[in-house]
């Protein structure tokens, strides 16, 4: 069993959570659309997840649609006292699993309304606000409608507490004059290193940095410093990528995905796995070569 105590703790929410963590979207169906190949397979490792320590997992009601979540429940619930599930909403799926924006106002209730119904939930501990101006990254423009409407779902007893994903360090100044923000989720690796002045800053105000696709898009030249690394270390490339990120700074918690309990335990090792000032030297030029 991998000690993920060892990679430290970081406060999310009311919770002081283990920073590395799991993110459930890999449990869908291809293309995040539909149920997993193998419904056991994918209870299984959201048990072992627990198991190992985890206390933090990501979410959303437009994964499957609904399908991680009703996973969620049925492999943990009634769900560990010390468990935070942090949850989306902002986007829906077209028939054919596109991903669409879903900003009315009675789009975002009813995405909070069906986390909670799926999740088994009363109270949703952490919901982000996915903005979707840009799918595919943050684009500039006002989230004071949708925030407003989050923030009163807040205020009615429905949300504890409030995140941002796929913005821009000006929206995240506009969010936190509207509502708390507790934590913030973009895009961010190893190789796609856009964010770095603003986990600083999320640093030095306290507030939780969670990288998506933090195993993701490496290109060859990338992939093979990765891998000179680790085979140095007697590591996997993925262990060396999320132990950067956990060196990187204090306040990023880990949500690495996967659909396989190997890759997991895998994942999770990644907490005892130490990297030296030579080897993040060494690391800098993954970066470079993007
Ligand atoms: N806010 C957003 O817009 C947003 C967007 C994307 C994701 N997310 C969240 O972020 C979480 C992480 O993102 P992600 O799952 O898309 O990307 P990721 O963690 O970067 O990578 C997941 C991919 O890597 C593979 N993988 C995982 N561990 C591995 C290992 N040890 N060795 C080899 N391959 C491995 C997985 O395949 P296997 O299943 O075969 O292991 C899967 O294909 C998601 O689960 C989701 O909760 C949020």
């Amino acid at each position: 069993m991998s000690n993920i105590q060892q990679a430290g703790t970081f406060t999310l929410g009311s919770h002081t959570v283990k920073r590395l963590g799991y993110g459930a979207m890999q449990l869908a169906g291809p293309g995040v659309f539909g149920p997993p190949r193998d419904h056991d397979a994918a209870l299984a490792v959201l048990r072992e997840a627990v198991a190992q320590g985890v206390d933090h997992i990501d979410t959303s009601d437009f994964y499957g649609p609904h399908v991680t979540n009703r996973l969620i429940r049925q492999a943990l619930a009634p769900y560990p006292k010390d468990l935070v599930i942090v949850t989306k909403i902002g986007a829906r799926r077209g028939t054919d699993g596109s991903w669409l924006p879903a900003f009315s106002p009675e789009a975002l209730t009813q995405a909070v309304h069906d986390n909670l119904g799926n999740l088994g939930l009363e109270v949703l501990d952490v919901v982000n606000l996915r903005i979707m101006f840009d799918t595919h990254g943050p684009a500039e423009g006002s989230i004071e409608a949708p925030l407003t409407v989050l923030a009163e779902l807040q205020r009615k007893g429905l949300v504890r507490h409030i995140g941002l994903s796929n913005v821009t360090s000006t929206q995240i100044a506009e969010g936190r004059r509207i509502a708390e923000i507790v934590c913030v989720q973009n895009q961010y690796n190893l190789a796609h290193r856009g964010d770095d002045a603003l986990i600083d800053d999320l640093a030095r105000d306290g507030i939780a940095y969670v990288p998506f696709f933090p195993l993701g898009g490496f290109n060859p030249l990338q992939s093979s410093t990765l891998s000179d690394v680790a085979q140095h270390l007697g590591a996997t490339p993925m262990q060396v990528a999320l132990a950067w990120l956990l060196r990187r700074a204090p306040n990023i918690l880990l949500i690495p995905g996967t659909s396989s309990v190997g890759h997991l335990r895998e994942n999770l090792s990644a907490a005892e796995l130490e990297l030296s000032d030579d080897v993040l030297g060494e690391l800098e030029g993954v970066a470079m070569a993007a």
